[in-house]
């Protein structure tokens, strides 16, 4: 490792390890695969203690679990979040803050797939997937930050997606949920500019996890431990947004230059 690989990382470990010391880690979606590389990412070398806010109990004490192999790590679960009902939100926000005891770093990572047929058939069914993915997510993303604005620190960790830059044909409705919330994390983001609290938004492509299983592989499909890499790295170097793999950038530039003619032609 070269000198100025060896200072960058070693800044990153003491700005990271700074904001352990501020407070416990909150995964919203206590559950997914992604935010939980995440977590496990962000407590690896130090411990510290972690809230698990999903739906149901059964598998966030499953998560719990698979968290539970270092000794240094505190987890707790709080069950009961359901992105759609966001009157209920501030609270089981409120509720697993205070467990912990203050907190450095909340991770939203609330999402779902959709079915991909035709939203025009299932009107219905594409208005829940905006009800979870842009209304559900902008609630929660909102209350942790109002949250984090009023203890005066922290980091808020937006899980959107490369979906987020155009939306495909093929799944324009989820592209759509993405971008709203891509862009109200962007807006917070700059909301929150010097405020003590950071908002970052990621951006993975294709990741292998229980969302995409059973389906074929996107170009640059990685691994949920490449995202949490890719965050780590983010949060040292005060990065805004994030790009999982990182070489993702470079890809959403070529689809966003894409003329229109031959973006609709792509059927997956
Ligand atoms: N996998 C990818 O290729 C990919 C790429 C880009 C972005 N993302 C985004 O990354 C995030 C995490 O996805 P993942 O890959 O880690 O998939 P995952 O393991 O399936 O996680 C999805 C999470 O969302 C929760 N959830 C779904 N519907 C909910 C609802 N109505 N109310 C509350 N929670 C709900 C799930 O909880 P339950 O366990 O209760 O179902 C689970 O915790 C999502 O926002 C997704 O859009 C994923």
């Amino acid at each position: 490792m070269s000198a100025a690989a060896a200072q960058h990382r070693s800044a990153a470990s003491s700005s990271l390890s700074a904001q352990r010391r501020q407070g416990g880690v909150i995964l919203l979606g206590g559950t997914s695969a992604i935010g939980l590389a995440i977590v496990r990412a962000l407590v690896s070398r130090e411990g510290g203690r972690v809230a698990l806010v999903g739906r149901q109990r059964q598998p966030l004490a499953a998560a719990a679990q698979s968290l539970q192999g270092n000794p240094a790590v505190e987890v707790e679960i709080f069950p009961g979040l359901e992105g759609r009902a966001t009157g209920s939100h501030r609270e089981l926000i409120e509720g697993a803050a205070a467990a912990l005891g203050g907190v450095a770093t909340i991770v939203l990572s609330v999402g779902v797939l959709g079915a991909g047929g035709d939203p025009l058939a299932d009107v219905a069914g594409a208005l829940d997937l905006m009800a979870v993915n842009a209304m559900g997510c902008a609630s929660l993303a909102l209350e942790s930050a109002r949250y984090l604005r009023g203890q005066g620190h922290g980091a808020l960790i937006v899980i959107s997606s490369l979906a987020a830059v155009r939306p495909r044909r093929a799944n324009f409705v989820y592209g759509a949920s993405k971008a709203a919330l891509d862009a109200l994390a962007q807006g917070l983001a700059d909301e929150l500019h010097g405020s003590g609290v950071r908002v970052l938004a990621v951006r993975p492509g294709f990741v292998r996890s229980p969302m995409t299983a059973g389906m074929a592989e996107a170009p640059l499909a990685c691994d949920p431990e490449d995202v949490a890499r890719a965050v780590l790295h983010g949060l040292s170097s005060g990065a805004q947004t994030v790009w999982a793999p990182r070489k993702l950038a470079l890809l959403a530039l070529a689809m966003r230059l894409l003329p229109r003619p031959l973006w609709r032609r792509l059927r997956r």
